[in-house]
Parts: C-alpha cells; structure tokens; sequence
C-alpha cells in the first residue's frame, strides 16, 4: 500500500500543555486514522477542549509531536492548519449573526481538495434537513442546536479531512442532537475522519469507532468503543454516567 495511505491521518505524539505554569495535559498519544470517529471521553476539565486546541494549534507553549497527513504541524498557526485540511468547531459556536445560514456558510468555503469530500450548501442541507428549511434565516434568531448545526456545516464548507468537534451534543435539544449523531455517520459513510470531544459516553457510543479516555490530563484508556462499552469499572472511575 501506499506509505502515504497507510500512515494514520493524525498522530499526537506525547502532548503536554499548559495554562501559564499550570500542566493541564501530559504525555498524551492519540491516533486519528482515515475515515475514523474516535470518542474523546473524560469529566468536565479532563481536558477535552486543551487537547483539541493544542492539535489545532491555539495554544502556546504546548510540547510534543503533531502529524497530520504526515506532516508535522506542531509548530504551525491555527489557519495555517486549517488550510492543510482541518477543522475545528469549538464549544462556543460562533456564527454571524446578522448574516443568513447561506451567507454563514459562504464564508467558509475553501479550495476543493484531492481526496477530500468536495462540500456545497446543498449537500450540507441533506445532511441538516433544519437548515435546509431555513437558508435565508439570519444567524442570530436560530435556536442554540441550530447555530451548533450552522457552525459544523460552516466547518464542512472548508472541505476537510478531519474535522474535531468539541461537545456537540452538549446544551442542544434531543432532535438536534440526533441530527448530529446521523451528521456524524454520514460524514463517516463518506470518508471523512473526526474526533469528537464528548462526556455523555451514551451520544459517543452512537457514532464512534474507538475511544480514549482522559482523566486529569492524562491518557487512562484507549479501545474500540465496544470495548469500553464492557468496561464498567474505567466508565465509573472517569466518565460521568
Ligand atoms: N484558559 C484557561 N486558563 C487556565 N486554565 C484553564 C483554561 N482553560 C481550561 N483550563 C483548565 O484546564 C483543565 C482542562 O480544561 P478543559 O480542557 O477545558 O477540559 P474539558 O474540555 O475536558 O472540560 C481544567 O482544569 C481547566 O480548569
Ligand atoms: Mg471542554
């Protein structure tokens, strides 16, 4: 095969971060492969968002080695790795608000990638039938879940090849949330990647190939989520159930 088909799509390599002078991740090794969702598990303040901010670059001084589509981007800006084909949605969705969904997602088109799914606002709008029924409808009198959706579409604009998204059942109405879930089986039925960030084990169950588990920082498990599944006693020590 390939070297360059065969190597995982992203690879953290003994991350370590920090606030300041405060140690919030350590020596932390997760692996993303082509056309995987991989849960990222753990408690509020295991250091879900750190993680996801550190790969894509938004954080100074975190340590450790970064590879994505073989290319090292540890030492890369957070645009410049969105250019190479990551996207990022983070916790606190940000959307124009004076702009309508089209406009919205106007603004994050980038160029079409070889190998990559090539997204236009009619194929987002199959994938999130809500904001198809709503084109024109400013950003700012969207329901919470529905500027969550517009954020992930607006993401997808970028043609990416992984995509990380930060908690995106968290805080949303249980049919968005079930939107996601199929968004996030679509996107994986056509080949994409994602790394989810997640506490409700049972939304990750629904979508995920593998899991890791973190815990204060530190790396306590990595399996199929089937396999955590049959894990009670790792889902009580460092998931909220
Ligand atoms: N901007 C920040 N400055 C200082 N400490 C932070 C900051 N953001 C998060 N932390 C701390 O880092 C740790 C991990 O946080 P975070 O990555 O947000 O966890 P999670 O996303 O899993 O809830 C927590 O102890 C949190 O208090
Ligand atoms: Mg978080």
């Amino acid at each position: 095969m390939n070297k360059h088909l065969a190597a995982p799509l992203l690879q953290v390599r003994a991350l370590h971060a920090f606030y300041g002078r405060a140690q919030v991740l350590f020596d932390l090794n997760l692996e993303v492969q082509r056309g995987e969702v991989v849960a990222l598990l753990g408690r509020n303040g295991a250091g879900k968002s750190t993680t996801m901010k550190a790969i894509m670059g938004l954080l100074a001084g975190s340590q450790g080695q970064i590879i994505f589509r073989d290319q090292d981007i540890g030492r890369l800006k957070a645009h410049q790795i969105a250019r190479l084909g990551m996207a990022y949605v983070p916790e606190d969705r940000r959307i124009f608000t004076e702009l309508s969904v089209v406009q919205n997602l106007d603004l994050g088109r980038q160029p079409v990638r070889v190998d990559a799914v090539h997204w236009t606002p009619e194929k987002l709008f199959a994938l999130f039938p809500t904001l198809g029924d709503m084109p024109r409808r400013p950003g700012g009198q969207m329901s919470g879940g529905e500027q969550q959706m517009l954020t992930v579409a607006r993401s997808l604009m970028g043609n990416p090849y992984l995509i990380l998204l930060d908690e995106p059942s968290e805080g949303v109405a249980p049919v968005i949330v079930e939107q996601m879930a199929e968004m996030i089986l679509q996107l994986k039925r056509a080949g994409m990647a994602v790394l989810l960030s997640e506490q409700n084990l049972h939304f990750a169950a629904l979508v995920s190939d593998r899991a890791c588990v973190i815990e204060s920082g530190h790396l306590r498990y990595q399996g199929s989520m089937q396999q955590l599944l049959n894990e009670p006693a790792v889902q009580q020590a460092y998931l909220a159930l």
